[in-house]
């Protein structure tokens, strides 16, 4: 940033497909609350807003992005699917019951939210996304949770993955799944970025940024996210918080400040085990 350049707030998912780094994280928001704060973050300046099937939140955020009145082009809009949907068929029947719920035509990105391998069925998935792109109804896919084997076996049935969705925050650094995604031109989206009481937060490699650049802890790691190069989708129902979180531009970590964040890294993987959890 040299003050003549504005700094992009957003990374190409696919040609001519760009998503804003900064994301609204839904879950576990429902019902009332989970419209309140997405037409509250849409009024606060958010253009990503995250869902899935399985947050049951659906129908809340689409009543939320109407209460907003923000014309949908402007909104990127994600959402995922369960793996009971796991065919070329099904991924179209998933699709159809997201835009329902949500109250629109089109998705932004599509994921599939668990590998569920036991099943073998994620690459038929991803064969059934990609269709939904090719005809128009979706401007991109992507997965979550999936580990590089999972990953491997859709680029070995000749399939790009744009984007993968993993929990990355600096106490769950994940470098071997990080350095995959780097090798194979696979965007991250960071999901639980500022992690779970997380004590890192605390942490004197947060603070002191924080106290040297008069920003919230908060806003350090979402701009470590930001400045390796990744998607960050924060949650919070809080209007405070919401716009710090977005706030994350304009300043920048200097490299000896984004090591000692990622030396916070534990070797942890991440709290849920997409070999085995899924829904
Ligand atoms: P809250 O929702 O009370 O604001 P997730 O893993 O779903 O992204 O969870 C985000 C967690 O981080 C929530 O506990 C949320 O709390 C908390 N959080 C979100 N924004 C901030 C912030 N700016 N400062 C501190 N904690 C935050």
């Amino acid at each position: 940033m040299n003050g003549t350049t504005e700094e992009t707030t957003t990374a190409e998912l696919t040609p001519g497909v760009r998503i804003p780094l900064i994301g609204l994280g839904t879950w576990p928001l429902t019902g009332e609350q989970a419209a309140a704060a997405v037409s509250q973050a849409i009024a606060s300046g958010y253009r990503h807003i995250d869902t899935a099937e399985n947050y049951a939140n659906e129908a809340a955020v689409g009543e939320g992005i109407r209460r907003s009145g923000i014309e949908r082009g402007q909104l990127f809009l994600a959402t995922k699917f369960n793996t009971g949907w796991h065919s070329r068929t099904g991924v179209r029947h998933a699709f159809d019951e997201a835009v329902r719920r949500l109250g629109t035509d089109y998705l932004d990105l599509f994921l599939v939210h668990w590998p569920n391998p036991a099943q073998g069925r994620f690459v038929e998935a991803c064969h059934g996304l990609q269709e939904l792109v090719d005809e128009g109804s979706l401007r991109a896919w992507g997965v979550s949770n999936f580990k590089p084997a999972h990953l491997r076996l859709v680029q070995d049935a000749g399939l790009d993955v744009p984007l993968n969705q993993v929990h990355i925050d600096p106490e769950h650094g994940q470098p071997g799944q990080l350095a995959y995604h780097r090798e194979h031109g696979i965007l991250t989206a960071a999901y639980s970025p500022l992690g779970r009481n997380g004590s890192f937060l605390g942490h004197p490699a947060v603070i002191g940024p924080a106290t040297d650049l008069g920003k919230t802890p908060a806003q350090i790691v979402l701009r470590w996210h930001v400045q390796h190069g990744r998607v960050a989708i924060p949650k919070s129902a809080n209007r405070q918080r919401q716009c710090e979180n977005l706030d994350v531009f304009g300043f920048a970590l200097t490299q000896a400040q984004l090591d000692a964040i990622d030396a916070l890294e534990t070797g942890a993987p991440p709290r849920l085990d997409s070999d085995t959890y899924f829904h």
